[in-house]
């Protein structure tokens, strides 16, 4: 379906507007080392469209196109300091121009002096490939683990192996000739990626077309990268409808395998500051643009609780991929996040042509995908207070697979208790309503009750009623009903056995 003239009519007002601003209507991405600019349909391809059918890197292999399968592993590389940061990221779930100013490797590009590296030689002196579909994705992913190596040049464990591989499947090999692959990679071999593509050019070069924002079109789609929250408020206020994408794992899924076709798109990839993570009195504040492996790096220490629901967190392509604003905004009544935010009272700045506006996780939600966020608004910073040394914080995620599973019933719950005392406590779930949902009757049940098992099979009891869970693929109501009982009994003797250990 075409754009209406009226809203042709106000992309070409805006790009009159920012005319007053160096523009350029093409996407600026390097791969392995060289400069491409995009311009026109190629701008709106996803990333392994664009390698194999345009670059000819046909290394980069495509096969669920949702981001599961890891076979499209590429390293997106990103300015930070002085130095690229290079990330592993699923090029099918990437489109062309969320990569602006970003340095992508492939596979072609990872060979030593036009031989194959450390990772390369130990998978073939391995067997670690049998189809070799997954291959290239596999050894990337294991360069981005050996990149952090090379100055220890310490051997990978096998933890960090699989870890490093979670989001990369292999239907042949049965992991363990890859496994092995790993264990056997000569870390004294191993070429650190900046010295491979010295960082320092690549800066330059990206500092060259730093100061214009892209503003690209192909026929009725229209693509603009703003550098400023004022840009991004301002075009959002002229194009209702836009969409927003940042990391592209909820937005892009539905693209590939939804037929979801955003004509007015937006990324805040370049918008600076936006992806900063501080704490300031107490208050963990997440930027707009923050990923999810920001926030896990940062929580490991402050929250190790979030830490571990984090980890478990699809895989390591879609957590650098993904941001938090993302998986609040999409909404799912499954999403991760959200139960940890309904308890820890967080709060979501949104900033619109008004102004700013804080609104508190759990009345953000409306029903099912309907938020408290106007047309113009985007989500730019997330408040979540830290919490107190008195009170005890657990999350749980039951899914039927440990990693990159979509949960079945995830929950939250805080309690503050004076010895056997209960003072208060903040429960929310998430899976068993059209949103996540607070239960403020079994919160009321238990302020002020002893800490006995009793108390908390009563309260799940009362939780039981305060939930309407429906059956789906991922679980039927009667099991999350179960769940949603019994999972206050867990909560109760995992603090016990704690208490046991601690006083041990
Ligand atoms: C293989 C796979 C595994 C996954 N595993 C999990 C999992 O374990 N747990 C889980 O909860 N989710 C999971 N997800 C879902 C997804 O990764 C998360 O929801 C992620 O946080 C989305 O972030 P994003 O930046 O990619 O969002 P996008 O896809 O870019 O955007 C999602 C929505 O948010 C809007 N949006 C984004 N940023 C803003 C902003 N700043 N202001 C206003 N609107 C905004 C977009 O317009 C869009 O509507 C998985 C997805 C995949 C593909
Ligand atoms: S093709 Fe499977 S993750 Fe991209
Ligand atoms: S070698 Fe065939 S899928 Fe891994």
């Amino acid at each position: 379906m075409l754009l209406g003239c009226w809203q042709r009519y106000h992309i070409y007002a805006f790009a009159r507007w920012l005319n007053f601003k160096p523009m350029r209507d093409y996407i600026v991405l390097y791969i392995n080392g060289k400069e491409c600019r995009v311009a026109g349909a190629d701008a709106f391809l996803p990333l392994s469209s664009y390698l194999r059918y345009v670059q000819s890197a046909t290394g980069t292999k495509v096969v669920c196109e949702e981001g599961d399968c890891g076979a499209c592993t590429v390293l997106s590389g990103a300015v930070s300091g002085d130095e690229i940061a290079y990330r592993p990221i699923n090029a099918c779930i990437q489109n062309v121009y969320q990569l602006d100013l970003r340095h992508v490797i492939t596979i072609e590009g990872l060979k030593v002096d036009g031989e194959l590296n450390c990772v390369q030689k130990s998978m073939v002196q391995n067997q670690g490939a049998q189809c070799g579909f997954c291959t290239p994705g596999i050894v990337v992913a294991m360069c981005s683990l050996f990149d952090k190596k090379c100055e220890s040049k310490t051997p990978a464990t096998e933890e960090e192996i699989r870890d490093a591989l979670t989001g990369n499947l292999c239907r042949c090999t049965g992991y363990e000739p890859i496994i092995r692959a790993g264990l056997e990679t000569n870390t004294e071999e191993a070429i650190a990626l900046r010295a491979l593509y010295p960082s320092r050019q690549i800066i330059e070069s990206i500092g060259k077309h730093k100061g214009d924002a892209p503003l690209v079109q192909y026929e009725e789609r229209i693509f603009f990268g703003p550098q400023s929250i004022s840009e991004a408020v301002e075009f959002k206020a002229k194009h209702a409808g836009t969409t927003i994408i940042q990391g592209g794992t909820d937005v892009c899924v539905q693209m590939n395998k939804r037929g979801f076709d955003p004509k007015v798109i937006m990324s805040l990839n370049n918008v600076s500051g936006l992806n900063e993570l501080n704490v300031e009195d107490g208050i963990l504040r997440v930027g707009g643009r923050a990923t999810l492996a920001q926030l896990e790096e940062k929580v490991t220490q402050l929250i190790p609780e979030f830490a571990d629901i984090l980890w478990v967190f699809g895989s390591p392509q879609i957590k650098n991929a993904g941001t938090l604003a993302g998986n609040i905004v999409n909404a799912s009544p499954i999403a991760d996040t959200i139960p940890f935010l309904y308890v820890m009272d967080a709060e979501f700045e949104l900033t619109g042509s008004k102004g700013v506006r804080k609104v508190k996780a759990d009345s953000f939600y409306k029903g099912y995908k309907k938020l408290d966020l106007q047309s113009d608004e985007i989500v730019t910073q997330v408040n979540i207070p830290l919490p107190k040394k008195s009170s005890t914080l657990k999350l749980y995620k039951v899914s039927k697979r440990k990693n990159l599973d979509i949960s079945t019933f995830t929950a939250a719950v805080v309690m503050e208790r004076e010895n056997d005392q209960i003072r208060s406590a903040r429960i929310a779930y998430g899976g068993v309503a059209e949103v996540v949902l607070r239960l403020p009757k079994t919160e009321e049940f238990l302020a002020g009750k002893k800490f006995t098992e009793e108390t908390f099979v009563a309260a799940g009891k009362i939780a039981r009623g305060e939930i309407r869970p429906i059956s789906d693929v991922r679980g039927e109501a009667d099991f999350r009903l179960i769940l949603a009982e019994t999972i206050l009994e867990k909560f109760f003797h995992e603090c016990n056995e704690e208490q046991a250990a601690w006083a041990r």
